[in-house]
């Protein structure tokens, strides 16, 4: 089974995609060290606790539960579980496992970055969407009102276990939803992972194991690479964004609980084609080529009541606007993406516009 270095300043370490890992975590923790806490949900929980469990033998820990779900992402929360912890015994010495999805991922990564001024936080995502993409590469945080991910920390992992036995008991819409990062990864790095979703979508959607592995492998083999290059999203890691601006956009705009990341996700990269086209950045081929491979994974919920100029006013809220200046990652091939600072309002407008039908 494949494994990724991800090389960066803070920490060097791999995430392993194998069958089983799970109840081998064990081995993956560090030997020295105190309490492991691990942050999960109840729904989580009940599906892949005998596992876990199993793979912590003999080392002691607790579990505190997060109660999941984007509205819930706030500084109250991680408050809630850092006293939590503290009860519990937490200390300098403690280790925390996120075990959940993007979320937990999220709220667990920036617990562990500031509890205590720093402990070690061990990923092992049970989402498509953290395996593939928000598991891997340090980021941490947490909501605002005001936006999404706005407080919160690079913290790298010790290691990131990706099991892709346990995608068996995900909900239908999670795993959709996690296919929108992945087609984002094809997007702007692999046109052969482009080209393969394109063709074996019954194989994707049916999700057959061998083909689960390499779509996952894939998106871990181009997430490690990228962060490796730029952990601090100073350069290149800004693709990694691709259709986030006004996704993040979606999920502010609706209360993060209409849309699930993937699906807004995929709203935000159906806009930024229309952007891209219109700007000259991407030919008129390219761009149905790409609408329609959003197409064969769609459709999200409902658009209803969201409107384009209020999309656009909080993109300038983005945390990649620099001096009020969106940098705008567009399509320009399959398996190319270009920054451009600065478009128009009017032209980003008209692009959402559309996006919207
Ligand atoms: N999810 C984008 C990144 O990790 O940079």
């Amino acid at each position: 089974m494949p494994s990724y270095l991800v090389d960066t300043a803070q920490r060097k370490y791999r995430a392993i995609i194998e069958r089983g890992i799970l109840a081998r975590t064990g081995e993956h923790l560090p030997a020295a060290g105190g309490k492991v806490f691990v942050i999960t949900t109840r729904d989580v929980w009940q599906f892949h606790s005998s596992r876990l469990a199993a793979g912590l033998a003999g080392r002691s820990h607790e579990i505190l539960f997060f109660p999941g779900g984007e509205e819930n992402k706030r500084l109250a929360c991680l408050e809630a579980l850092a006293e939590e912890m503290v009860q519990r015994g937490g200390d300098r010495s403690s280790l925390v496992i996120a075990f959940g999805g993007g979320i937990v991922d999220d709220v667990a990564g920036f617990l562990a970055a500031i509890f205590m001024r720093g402990v070690p936080v061990l990923q092992i995502p049970t989402t498509l969407l953290a395996q593939v993409d928000a598991a891997i590469g340090g980021k941490t945080g947490v909501n605002l009102a005001c936006g999404k991910n706005l407080v919160g920390a690079f913290h790298q992992p010790v290691a990131v276990l990706i099991d892709p036995e346990v995608l068996a008991t995900l909900p239908e819409r999670e795993y959709r939803a996690g296919l929108f990062e992945v087609v984002k990864c094809g997007i702007i790095r692999s046109p052969s992972l482009f080209s393969m979703l394109a063709e074996k979508r019954a194989a994707v959607l049916a999700r057959e194991p061998e083909i689960v592995e390499r779509v996952i492998s894939e998106c871990v083999r181009i997430k490690a690479e990228v962060v490796s290059a730029d952990e601090r999203e100073s350069s290149i890691r800004v693709i990694l964004n691709l259709g986030h601006t006004v996704g993040h956009a979606l999920e502010a705009e609706t209360g993060y609980s209409r849309f699930l990341h993937g699906e807004a996700v995929s709203f935000g990269m159906r806009a930024v084609t229309y952007l891209a086209e219109r700007t000259g950045h991407l030919s008129a081929e390219d761009s149905v080529e790409i609408l329609n491979l959003l197409d064969l994974y769609g459709p999200i919920p409902p658009l209803d009541g969201v409107s384009a100029g209020t999309l656009a006013a909080r993109t300038v809220m983005d945390k990649k606007t620099l001096k009020g200046q969106v940098r705008w990652v567009l399509p320009v091939r399959i398996g190319e993406v270009q920054v451009v600072p600065g478009i128009d309002d009017a032209v980003v407008r008209s692009a959402i516009e559309e996006a919207l039908g």
